[in-house]
């Protein structure tokens, strides 16, 4: 394991500090299912840390028909009412196990700490969760042109902290997502399974198997 003296540590949000991954797949699914597209949980891993359009042009391209760009911006606000109503009670106890103490230990040891999210939902989800004041800088969409695997998210990150890619490492379950932070230049930690996760540095199963010292010289 690199070990480095890290000023900052970058997480993404969905299946890493909440399950509301699992919220987007039941929307998702239930989206598939309406245009005749074949959905299920290995299909789901490509669209995690894809932003919304972007996961709906798969979708659509899976169903083999075609859709006009109106129909395209129904289905997406469609899939997003979907979600918002399943995150709509959100509340700090769904913050996963290891969440808010991987917060407070970074911060503790006076590391800074940044949201890298591109969901359209990113502030309201952190709000709900009660940890909005735990990051020094929050990348969400609204900040970003490129999606994950794009590296912009990060760097965009990196760069609110006034940090290097060097100094920094990013949290993701996601393909996607680990495949940002490498060409972000920065260690990669997985969340999740290291079979899935195969781009990543290391991989632990969840933020309750974090430790900092793990990761600092
Ligand atoms: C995150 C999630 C994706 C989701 C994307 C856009 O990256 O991992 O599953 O599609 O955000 O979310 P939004 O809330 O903007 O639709
Ligand atoms: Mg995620």
């Amino acid at each position: 394991m690199r070990k480095y003296e890290y000023r900052g540590v970058i997480f993404d949000l969905d299946g890493v500090l909440t399950d509301t991954a699992h919220y987007h797949y039941l929307a998702w699914k239930n989206l598939a299912e309406s245009v005749g597209a074949n959905f299920d949980e290995s299909f789901n891993e490509q669209l995690k840390g894809v932003d919304r359009m972007g996961s709906l042009n798969l979708i659509l391209a899976a169903s083999g028909k075609n859709f006009s760009d109106a129909d395209k911006l129904a289905l997406a606000d469609q899939k997003n009412l979907h979600y918002q109503s399943l995150i709509a009670q959100l509340s700090p106890a769904d913050l996963l196990p290891g969440a808010a103490e991987s917060l407070q230990q970074i911060r503790a040891a006076g590391l800074k700490t940044a949201l890298a999210s591109v969901s359209k939902n990113a502030q309201a989800v952190i709000e709900r969760l009660g940890i909005a004041d735990q990051f020094d800088v929050v990348v969400d969409a609204a900040k970003i042109k490129n999606s994950k695997p794009d590296p912009e998210i990060f760097l965009t990150a990196a760069a609110g902290l006034d940090l290097t890619s060097d100094e920094c490492f990013g949290i993701e379950d996601s393909i996607a997502g680990i495949r940002a932070i490498k060409s972000a230049s920065m260690f990669a930690l997985g969340i999740g399974s290291p079979v899935v996760l195969t781009e990543a540095d290391v991989v632990i199963a969840g933020l309750h198997q974090f430790s900092l010292q793990d990761y600092l010289k």
